[in-house]
């Protein structure tokens, strides 16, 4: 009884939505196929585009919709699990979104 528990619960989706994706998952994806162009427009690093002060993402919804639209602009062959890591990480980085 207490495995069946166990399974039910590891299966449930995560409670928070800062918490769906892995940062860490999502950090190398990010920098392989988002950096270069941001970097070409702001220079740098490419991080202003995310710490301008007019940036447009103001929630970690419209963060998630972001990665999902440019990732799919860009042809990455990303997974919708592979979109919430890289929203994860840029929330962890530099939104800070709860
Ligand atoms: C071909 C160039 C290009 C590529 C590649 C690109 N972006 Fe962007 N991205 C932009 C531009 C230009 C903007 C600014 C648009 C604006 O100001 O509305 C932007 C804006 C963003 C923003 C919003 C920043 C803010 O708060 O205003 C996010 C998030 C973002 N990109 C994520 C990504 C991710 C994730 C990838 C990789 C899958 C990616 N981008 C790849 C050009 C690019």
């Amino acid at each position: 009884m207490r495995l069946i528990h166990f399974f039910l619960l590891s299966a449930l989706p995560p409670l928070t939505a800062a918490a769906a994706g892995t940062p860490k998952l999502g950090q190398p994806l990010h920098d392989k196929q988002c950096v270069a162009c941001h970097a070409q427009k702001f220079g740098g690093d490419g991080s202003k585009m995310y710490t301008r002060a007019d940036h447009r993402i103001h929630t970690l919804q419209a963060l998630r919709q972001r990665v999902a639209a440019c990732s799919a602009q860009t042809n990455a062959g990303w997974f919708p699990e592979d979109e919430e890591n890289v929203a994860a990480w840029l929330n962890q980085q530099y939104y800070k979104f709860k």
